[in-house]
């Protein structure tokens, strides 16, 4: 194999459009995913590249420094692609701490693994820290979008852990000199997210003809992105990115929550053949969440001017082929919602 890259949270959603990405372009790399399979971690989002020569999956938790650091000296790792995290933001509220275990603690012990085990010998290899346009906080309706130079400016306890992941890295990159780099995505959509999210979250709720809980008035914005396009975007990253550099990834793709609804409503109404209309009038308002930050906006041009990449789906598409991928694979959210899709991994890998 000509490289080990380490993939941390590869059984989560977007992790696991990475882990498929990689395997099979990369027949030469061996692809390790290292996952602690909380609620988010699902193993069966890679059943189509379990069997495969150059993968392998190890149970572990990243803020074990004793078991990372193992892990580093068995396995001749080159290159981390660091995703693994708590990612909910209605989670981070309830219960902040884990996140500063995961998300802080985590990153740190990872970093500090890459730096024991390569040994100030950087060359041919790169820390790649995974994370999002909610540490720069929120934007007015005009204010512009977020750039790489935007001053961090957190408001969840989720946005804070990322944030104070970010510094880590960069700390690292200034005072050690490990080779480090790091992108701010917007909000991914697409197959195998889990579904507390909002746009998996709807489909399932329409689709079950339950309530549709719009937080405040729903005129909270997101810039949504199709997730095997943000796949695409690390894979460039990893590859021909600057060290110490950041890079924004986005889709350009602003909506307001309630008009995305609407749009879900519609697109669903068609397609289970229900009177136009009908999906609407699962529409409740609810409280609004804590902190809920008003805009999210990227602006990725440095990505597409430096290393040349494009979002390759226009949203009207994504998101019909988004429902579409919801409503074949019913499975999959019974699964999910039921919880034994947990039972995979004793199922399938233990002992293996
Ligand atoms: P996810 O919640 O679907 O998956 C996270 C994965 O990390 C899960 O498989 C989980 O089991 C694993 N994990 C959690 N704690 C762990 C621990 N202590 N040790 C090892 N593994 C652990 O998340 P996602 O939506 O795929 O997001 C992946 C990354 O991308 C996160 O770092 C997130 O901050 C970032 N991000 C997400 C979005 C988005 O819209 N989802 C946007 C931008 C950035
Ligand atoms: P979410 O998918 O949780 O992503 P994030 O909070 O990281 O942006 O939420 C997207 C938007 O949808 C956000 O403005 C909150 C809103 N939302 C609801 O209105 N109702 C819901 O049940 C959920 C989960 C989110």
């Amino acid at each position: 194999m000509q490289r080990t890259i380490l993939v941390t949270g590869g059984a989560g959603f977007i992790g696991s459009h990475l882990v498929r990405l990689l395997v099979n372009k990369y027949p030469d790399y061996r692809i390790i995913n290292l996952d602690k399979l909380t609620y988010a971690g699902n193993l069966t989002n890679l059943k189509d590249v379990e069997s495969r020569p150059n993968y392998e999956f190890v149970k572990a938790d990243i803020v074990d420094a004793a078991a990372i650091l193992q892990l580093f000296k068995d396995k001749g790792i080159d290159g981390v692609i660091h995703l693994a995290a708590e990612s909910h933001v209605d989670r981070s509220i309830t219960n902040p701490t884990e996140f500063v275990f995961t998300n802080v603690i985590g990153t740190v012990n990872l970093l500090n693994a890459a730096r024991a085990c390569w040994n100030d010998a950087f060359s041919g290899k790169r820390f790649y820290h995974v994370s999002t346009d909610e540490v720069y906080g929120a934007l007015a309706p005009t204010d512009s979008m977020f750039t790489e130079s935007t001053r961090y400016d957190p408001h969840s306890p989720y946005s804070a852990s990322k944030a104070s992941s970010d510094h880590f890295v960069r700390a690292y990159f200034d005072t050690f000199g490990l080779p480090t780099v790091i992108s701010n995505c917007s909000n991914n959509y697409g197959a195998y997210q889990f579904p507390e999210k909002l746009i998996p979250l709807f489909i399932n709720n329409i689709r079950n003809n339950k309530p549709l809980p719009v937080y405040g008035r729903g005129e909270n914005v997101r810039d949504w992105l199709w997730v095997e396009d943000h796949a695409r975007a690390i894979d460039l990253i990893f590859h021909k990115g600057k060290n110490g550099d950041t890079y924004n990834i986005g889709g350009h793709n602003e909506w307001k929550n309630i008009d995305l609804i609407r749009l879900m409503c519609r697109i669903m109404d068609a397609k289970l053949g229900r009177p136009a209309g009908m999906s609407e009038g699962l529409i409740t308002y609810v409280k609004d969440r804590a902190g809920h930050d008003l805009r999210y906006a990227i602006d990725s041009s440095k990505l597409q001017r430096d290393l040349g990449w494009t979002p390759s789906l226009q949203f009207e598409e994504g998101i019909e082929k988004t429902i579409d991928w919801y409503l074949a694979n019913p499975d999959w959210l019974e699964q999910v919602t039921s919880g034994a899709y947990q039972q995979y991994y004793e199922q399938q890998y233990k002992g293996r």
